[in-house]
């Protein structure tokens, strides 16, 4: 067990290195200038700061969520910070015809689509699964079908403007994870999806970049207030994070990690050492600050 430890130490250190050499940062925010874009739950969390991003680099942008007075405080805030032009659109993504609306809004609105941000997740608990498969297939229309819904909305206009569908996944849409059943399934679930059609698209010469985003912890306040204790790691930035995943999108990235020590790099021990990976990973939680259920 000793050796093996300061093997995976000795490879991941390796694989850091290689990574921070590298340099692949080609990146020139300048590109997304005028681009049309769709943020989908972006009244809060990652989805507003990928509005402000946008807005500072100039896009046009169309942000989407429930919450209707929210919204246009983060569309008020993305004209002060640059936006060439931002509107909001209010409606849940239960439903799947305001799901196409939203596409068409943009085509309204922009008269085309550069780039759609997949971004929203339905409320969920994190706790043991409590046995109820309807919330799953609820959480699987919110989470999964109205991102497949809005894609084929959206491929006419993506085709022309060889544009980016960027889908905003999990560490636990690649790897199972306690408490999070029902969403890690709709997780898995994208990926399934998404990586699937990026391989058509690949036979078809289609032209649109599908970048799934592998997500660590992030300190957003629905994230903190739902596993604050639990996890012992500590949150990313949801600033840092909501920039790299439009980086990723504009560099039709395949994927995008972050943070990348806490997801490619276990994410190496997935299919060669999956017990020890668990080990790691079931290490990482405090059951007893588990919030009781409701
Ligand atoms: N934070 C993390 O630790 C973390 C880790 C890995 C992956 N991620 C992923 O990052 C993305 C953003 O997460 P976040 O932490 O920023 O979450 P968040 O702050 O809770 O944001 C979720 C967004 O979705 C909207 N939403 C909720 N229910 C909806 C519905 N029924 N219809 C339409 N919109 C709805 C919310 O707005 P309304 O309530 O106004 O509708 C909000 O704008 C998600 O895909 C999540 O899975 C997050
Ligand atoms: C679904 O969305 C459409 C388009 O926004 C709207 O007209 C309809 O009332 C919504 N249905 C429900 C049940 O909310
Ligand atoms: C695909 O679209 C991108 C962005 O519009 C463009 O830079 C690239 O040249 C296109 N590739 C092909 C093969 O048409």
């Amino acid at each position: 067990m000793a050796l093996l430890t300061k093997l995976i130490v000795a490879v991941i250190g390796l694989l850091l290195a290689f990574y921070f050499y590298s340099g692949n940062d080609a990146f020139d925010p300048s590109t997304l200038k005028e681009k049309r874009v769709i943020v989908t739950g972006a009244s809060s969390g990652i989805g507003e700061q990928m509005a402000y991003h946008l807005a500072k680099m100039g896009s046009h942008i169309l942000i989407t969520a429930r919450t209707e007075d929210r919204l246009k405080k983060v569309v008020e805030k993305c004209v002060e910070l640059g936006a060439a032009s931002a509107h909001y659109i209010p409606g849940s993504m239960d439903n799947m015809t305001f799901a196409k609306q939203v596409v068409h809004e943009a085509e309204g609105l922009f008269g085309g689509l550069d780039m759609l941000i997949l971004n929203h997740i339905g409320f969920t608990y994190f706790n043991y699964f409590d046995g109820n498969v309807d919330h799953v297939r609820d959480l699987l229309e919110i989470n999964v079908l109205s991102y497949a819904t809005m894609t084929v909305a959206a491929l006419p206009m993506l085709k022309k403007s060889g544009g980016n569908v960027v889908v905003v996944s999990s560490f636990v849409g690649k790897v199972g994870a306690p408490f999070t059943v029902p969403y890690s399934t709709t997780k898995f679930a994208l990926d399934g999806f998404f990586s699937s059609l990026r391989m058509e698209f690949k036979q078809q010469n289609t032209n649109v970049s599908i970048t799934l985003c592998v997500i660590s912890y992030i300190d957003t306040d629905s994230a903190v207030n739902t596993v604050a204790g639990v996890i012992q790691q500590p949150a990313a930035p949801k600033e840092e994070c909501a920039f790299e995943i439009i980086k990723g999108g504009a560099l039709r990235q395949r994927e995008v990690y972050y943070q990348y020590q806490a997801t490619k790099i276990p994410l190496l021990l997935r299919d060669w050492a999956p017990e020890f990976l668990e080990y790691i990973m079931l290490k990482n939680y405090d059951v007893t600050k588990l919030k009781p259920q409701q």
